[in-house]
């Protein structure tokens, strides 16, 4: 089955809901430790596909197997930043796909008028914080104990890439 990166499209909405619960429920990468309520999920995506705001889907042949969104940040100062979520299916990892949703989300980001993404990685999540440096986003903090799951504390990189 072939790979492909598309922009997010109103047919793609149940599955992208469902790979991003598969991804949260894996409790070691996301904010989400399981996806929204589907209708809540709905809203949200269909206000990106109104907005025509950045968001990215990967498909193995029509299935939806991750994701990758830039999205606005609040107030007027904050205008030229986005904030970056990234996220593939277990099986859809390591196959170059991480980097062709980047590439397509940045440059639609780009031609925006942002000039700043930001994110925030896991310092354990070697693989995420990888493929980002290789985009040029640079660490600009540590932020200590940012995540806790399960009991258990986790620090985080804020990354930011300057366009
Ligand atoms: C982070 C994530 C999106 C990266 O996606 P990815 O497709 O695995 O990343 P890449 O495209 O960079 O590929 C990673 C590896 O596959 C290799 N690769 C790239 N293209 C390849 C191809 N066509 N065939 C085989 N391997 C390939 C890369 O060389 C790299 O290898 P390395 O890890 O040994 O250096 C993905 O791992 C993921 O969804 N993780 C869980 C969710 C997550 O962490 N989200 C980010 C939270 S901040």
């Amino acid at each position: 089955m072939s790979y492909s990166v598309v922009p997010v499209a109103e047919v793609h909405l149940e599955g992208l809901h469902h790979a991003l619960d598969v991804v949260a429920r894996e409790r070691r990468y996301l904010a989400f430790t399981q996806a929204p309520a589907l209708e809540t999920s709905l809203a949200f995506y269909r206000n990106i596909i109104a907005g025509d705001l950045c968001q990215f889907v990967a498909l193995e042949g029509r299935t939806v197997v991750g994701w990758c969104d830039i999205l606005p940040t609040h107030g007027e100062a904050r205008s030229h930043v986005g904030h970056l979520g990234i996220g593939l299916i277990p099986t859809a990892r390591h196959k170059g796909l991480g980097a062709r949703l980047l590439e397509a989300t940045i440059a639609k980001a780009h031609t925006k008028g942002l000039t700043r993404i930001e994110l925030a990685v896991r310092t354990d999540n070697t693989n995420a914080k990888a493929l980002y440096m290789r985009f040029g986003f640079l660490v600009e903090a540590v932020q200590q104990r940012s995540v806790r799951i399960d009991g258990e504390y986790h620090d985080v990189y804020a990354m930011a890439l300057l366009l």
